[in-house]
C-alpha cells in the first residue's frame, strides 16, 4: 500500500502487475461457486515455535516476521513450506479500511498474510515466487472491537522498536496459529498474485471467511 508508484502505474514498470489474475480482488459472495473438491486447509507445525526467538522487521513498507521452515500448510495439491508473514494496514481513518481484500465491498481495518512456498515442486521462494503454482497466501482480514486479542500482542508490543525502515527486533516465539480464525473450513480460494509489485501472478489464495478481531487500543500500538 505505501509503494512510491500509484497502482494504475504499476504496470507500466512490473509487466505482471498488468496480468488477468491481479490481486487484491473484492469477494463478491453472490458469483462464488462452493467446490466440493477443496478441503480445510491445515497449518503445520505453526504450534510447535520452538525456542529460537522470531525477527520483526520494518521493510519500508510494513513489518515481517520470517518464519521457520518446519512451519508449512498442508490441505493443497502440494506441501507448502512457510517462509514468513506481514500486516497491511490502511492510512488510517475510521472509513479508510487498511485490509487489501474486500468482501462485498466492505473492507476491513487490517490483513495479515501468511505466505508460504511449493516446496514439492522449487528449491526455494525466490524460484517459487516466480511460478504459476509456486505460493500459498493465508489472507486473515482483522477488524477492531471491544475485547483485546493477546494473541496480536505477540507483534503489537513490539512495533516501537521498529519504528523506521530497515530495523528488526528479536520477539519471543509464539504460537502462530492463535493469529488464524477458529474456522479454517470457510474460505474464498482463488489463483492471484502477490499484491504489491513484482505482482508475480504465481499465489495461490485462502481469504478466511471469518475475520479476526482486535481492541481499538491495540490497532493505536501501531502509532
Ligand atoms: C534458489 O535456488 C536456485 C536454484 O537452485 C539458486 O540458484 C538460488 O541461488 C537460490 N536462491 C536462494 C535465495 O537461495
Ligand atoms: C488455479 O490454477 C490451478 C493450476 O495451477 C488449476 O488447477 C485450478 O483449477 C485453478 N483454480 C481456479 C479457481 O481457477
Amino acid at each position: 500500500r505505501l509503494c512510491l508508484v500509484g497502482q494504475p502505474e504499476w504496470s507500466k514498470y512490473f509487466p505482471d502487475c498488468g496480468g488477468t489474475s491481479q490481486s487484491p480482488v473484492d469477494v463478491i459472495t453472490t458469483q462464488t461457486k462452493y467446490d466440493t473438491s477443496l478441503i480445510p486447509v491445515t497449518p503445520l507445525g505453526y504450534s510447535q515455535h520452538g525456542n529460537k526467538p522470531f525477527t520483526l522487521y520494518n521493510n519500508g513498507h510494513t513489518v515481517v516476521i520470517e518464519m521457520p521452515e518446519w512451519m508449512g500448510l498442508g490441505g493443497l495439491p502440494w506441501f507448502f513450506t512457510a517462509v514468513q508473514m506481514h500486516l497491511h494496514w490502511g492510512s488510517g481513518g475510521p472509513s479508510h479500511g487498511g485490509s487489501e481484500h474486500t468482501i462485498n465491498g466492505l473492507s476491513a481495518d487490517a490483513e495479515l498474510h501468511v505466505v508460504h512456498y511449493n516446496s514439492e515442486l522449487y528449491p526455494n521462494v525466490s524460484i517459487a515466487m516466480t511460478q504459476k503454482d509456486g505460493l500459498a497466501v493465508l489472507g486473515i482480514l482483522i477488524v477492531t472491537g471491544e475485547e483485546t486479542n493477546p494473541a496480536f500482542n505477540n507483534i503489537l508490543n513490539y512495533l516501537q522498536r521498529i519504528r523506521h525502515a530497515d530495523q528488526k527486533v528479536s520477539i519471543p516465539a509464539f504460537d502462530v496459529q492463535s493469529l488464524l480464525p477458529k474456522d479454517l473450513g470457510r474460505y474464498y480460494r482463488y489463483n492471484g498474485s502477490l499484491t504489491t509489485p513484482p505482482c508475480y501472478q504465481s499465489v495461490i489464495w485462502t481469504l478466511f471467511h471469518e475475520r479476526v478481531q482486535i481492541s481499538m487500543a491495540q490497532v493505536s500500538l501501531r502509532n
